[in-house]
């Protein structure tokens, strides 16, 4: 077969068995709704679910009709249609038992909305009327309310207690953000929803809160109110979120799914909104690897403010865990342990083992997640046997200043121990520990991304120590002459690329040679001329469906144009072309899942239906850290724990590659807040960057083999992300030996320059042949450099088929 014929001819061939297409199909619709139903968590349940059968529900909140299937921007899926909680409901339970009063007045009221120009999430909440109220209590005594959130690429989540303001940049004046988000609501219900939830709280007997949310939010308020019974974190389910958040209510499914973020009772509450919205230009990583649970098991005081434990999550049957065992090899860790559903109906539980490393001269966190394992769906009585291992090394930390060797990965002498369970909470230490009796280096490393700007940092014992400090800010620097923003933000497709080269190619050869083995893909990229390397090395206009650009795109050399498209949440296309695809879950309700293996049926899925559509890479998954809930992105990504993130998202790169498209984790690295996500330098140390922000992203490449990978607006340690060899070339190929091809952001405000010499090989969404050129002619850019680039940018499209 000829290679690239999707890229080369976009065919419109199906291919679903039956000559039918994949794309937001039936199989890939029904996955969909079965990931969602995997990765909801059960926070409370006091008798009350799942409901009775033949019992009748009112539903609540405009949320009932306002689904929030995913969030905005980039991350957001064109499809056919979503379905809302009525449609759930009546599907799972039938229609005569769901009352229609409610039904009439939150469809037709969030219809007025979204005619207005709201979008899914973001519309008020309106006030329940008497007389629904009173009508419905006499349909039934079962209330199930809604309460939704969107939040998207961009722009960050707000906290409405807090009056936040910030300066114009301009005029330097306070400026209030807009008070209609802070009445809307976001990680605290709107005064509004608080009413809602109020009076019908008051009025049933029976009452269940569901949560359509991307990111974490307050859940104290149900926790503590003693009229809810039912609590479930449906996050945003995709397309058919909604049908499966009612199979779980109605006790169809069994809920599995298990937190990947602790949720706290505030916002402040979390380490790394203390300072969030200090300054639009950096962000003092002070909490330091005391991110998520690692904060709040570890720093006194912290622990009462958890409301749900990371890992926590309650199921409609009861496992219980015997004959733990935990041994070592040379190594390794193995814990083994059993499972039983002694419960009366079939139900998947979730083994997670977590260490505790001695305290030492590092200092570590109190509990640390070293592996996990979901179980089959185990029917009553049934018993499983689950053996978990991870390397010992796995338990080393990073010592940044040289407390026990510099730059090396450590373990520190004293009693390593284990504590396995079902959450970071509940669970019992194992009797075997493993004790060692010298300080042990597992990895020498380098000092690579040494923090300039962070003057102190978290310890575990609660106090702050100081770090050394030598400012930099190397990120405005440019050898030519600086770019004007009409030119840095040029439209790809109006700019005029000399992507075709004017040269007769050598030998008439062209990438197929390569490709076929007749020529080495070194040689091919030596015989390039200067202009066709420059050209290489930036987007290319869109073919068909695409709205992302492409790679590649020299037809004199036979390079195909190889088009890609975003995530993570399914294939995006623009909503006017008329092509729809399937919306899958959030990223955070994969990760809920923890389960690996549904993440690759998932990865498998979106990838068939990039290549129906003739999408050759999938600018997916995002796996930054839940650093804290007010990332506006954080919908995206999978957890405030990067093995949980790392392990998970491996698994979705296997399930795209193994359909060969190439998968792009990103944003590579620390890009965790949106607000000035160009221009905000993130300030951390080396052990958090290696230890919590580098993690994840360490695990994908090493276990799963991207492709590519997309590199971050944001600026880190004074450098920018696009530009920082350290973390490109230092870490990304030399220690981890990632051997794909990494992408910019598109439109960074990176100079493409310096980007190409720091091992970023591709300028999206477009490139600046004409300044590669002039700094090689200057001297601040060479051949070889150049060519390693392209090496990397034609490696994937050989990759691709
Ligand atoms: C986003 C990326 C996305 C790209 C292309 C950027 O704004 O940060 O995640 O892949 O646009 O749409």
């Amino acid at each position: 077969m000829e290679k690239w014929i999707r890229a080369r001819y976009l065919p419109g061939i199906p291919l679903g068995k039956d000559g039918k297409r994949v794309t937001a199909g039936k199989e890939n619709i029904v996955l969909s709704r079965r990931a969602a139903g995997e990765g909801m968590v059960l926070l409370k349940n006091q008798g009350v679910l799942p409901l009775r059968h033949g019992c009748r529900v009112a539903l609540f909140g405009k949320a009932s009709a306002d689904y929030v299937k995913g969030g905005g921007g980039s991350g957001d899926v064109t499809v056919a249609y979503v379905r809302d909680m009525f449609d759930g409901m009546i599907e799972v339970m039938g229609e005569e038992a769901v009352y229609p009063g409610t039904m009439k007045y939150y469809r037709n009221y969030v219809a007025a909305q979204y005619e207005d120009h709201w979008v899914p999430g973001m519309v008020a909440e309106p006030p329940v009327p008497e007389v629904l109220l009173q009508e419905a209590r006499e349909f039934t005594d079962t209330a199930v309310i809604s309460i939704s959130r969107f939040s998207g690429e961009d722009w960050d989540r707000k906290s409405d207690r807090a009056k936040i303001t910030r300066k114009d940049p301009v005029t330097g004046d306070a400026v209030s953000m807009s008070d209609v988000l802070f009445e809307r609501g976001d990680f605290y219900l709107s005064d509004a929803e608080r009413t809602m939830v109020e009076t019908v709280s008051q009025a049933f007997d029976k009452v269940i809160v569901v949560l359509n949310t991307g990111g974490m939010m307050e859940t104290a308020c149900f926790r503590n109110n003693p009229r809810i019974q039912g609590l479930l974190l449906a996050f945003q389910g995709g397309m058919e979120g909604a049908c499966a958040a009612a199979e779980l209510l109605a006790g169809v499914t069994c809920p599995s799914g298990k937190l990947p973020d602790t949720l706290a009772e505030n916002l402040d509450d979390y380490p790394g909104c203390v300072d969030f919205y200090d300054s639009d230009t950096y962000v003092n990583y002070t909490e330091d690897i005391y991110v998520g649970y690692r904060y709040f098991e570890t720093i006194a005081g912290a622990a009462e403010k958890v409301v749900y434990p990371f890992g926590f999550g309650l199921s409609y049957t009861r496992f219980s865990l015997s004959e733990q065992q935990v041994s070592f090899t040379e190594d390794e860790v193995e814990v083994r342990v059993k499972v039983t559903n002694d419960g009366g109906c079939p139900g998947r539980e979730v083994v997670q083992v977590y260490f505790s490393a001695p305290q030492g001269l590092l200092g570590k966190p109190a509990k640390e997640l070293a592996g996990y394992r979901k179980t089959k769906l185990l029917a009553p009585g049934e018993t499983e046997e689950i053996a978990i291992r991870f390397p010992l090394s796995q338990m080393a930390s990073y010592d940044d200043l040289g407390k026990v060797v510099r730059s090396a990965r450590v373990l520190e002498k004293g009693e390593y121990r284990f504590f396995i369970g079902t959450s970071v909470r509940d669970g019992a230490w194992a009797e075997e520990t493993w004790i060692l009796a010298e300080d042990r280096v597992t990895e020498q490393l380098t000092a690579r991304m040494v923090p300039t700007n962070l003057e102190k940092r978290l310890r575990a014992d609660g106090s702050y120590e100081e770090l050394p400090t030598a400012p930099c800010n190397d990120f405005n620097y440019t050898a030519l002459a600086p770019m004007t923003p009409e030119v840095l933000f040029a439209n790809p497709e109006t700019r005029a690329i000399p992507r075709i080269s004017h040269f007769a190619p050598k030998d008439g050869m062209k990438l197929k040679d390569v490709a076929e083995g007749k020529m080495t893909l070194e040689a091919f990229v030596a015989a390039l001329p200067a202009e066709d390397l420059a050209a290489l090395l930036g987007g290319q206009p869109n073919v068909g469906l695409a709205n992302t650009f492409g790679y590649g795109n020299n037809p004199v050399y036979g390079i195909p144009n190889i088009m890609t498209a975003d995530g993570p949440a399914g294939i995006r296309f623009h909503k006017n072309i008329g092509v729809t695809t399937t919306a899958f879950p959030c990223s955070t309700l994969l990760a809920a899942s923890w389960d690996p293996e549904l993440c690759g049926e998932v990865g498998t899925a979106v990838a068939q239906e990039a290549k129906e559509n003739n999408i050759m890479v999938w600018l997916a998954p995002g796996v930054n850290i839940h650093r804290n809930p007010l990332c506006g992105r954080n919908f995206e990504y999978y957890s405030e724990d990067p093995l949980l993130a790392g392990k998970q998202a491996a698994g979705l790169v296997r399930g795209v590659q193994s359909e060969h498209i190439a998968a792009t984790p990103k944003h590579f690295a620390l890009n965790n807040k949106e607000t000035n996500r160009r221009n905000c330098d993130a300030r951390v140390s080396e052990r958090a960057i290696r230890e919590i922000y580098l993690r994840q992203f360490e695990i994908v490449v090493k276990e799963a083999h991207p492709w590519s990978l997309m590199s971050s607006y944001n600026i880190v340690n004074g450098h920018r992300a696009s530009e920082y060899k350290d973390m490109l070339t230092g870490i990304l190929r030399e220690e981890w030996g990632f051997d794909g091809m990494v992408t910019t952001d598109w439109w960074t405000l990176g100079e493409h320059y310096k980007e190409v010499a720091a091992g970023n090989d591709m300028k999206m969404a477009t490139g600046f042949p004409e300044r590669l050129l002039e700094a090689l002619e200057k001297g601040v850019l060479t051949r070889e450099e150049m060519e390693k680039a392209a090496i990397n940018v034609l490696r994937l499209i050989l990759r691709i088929d």
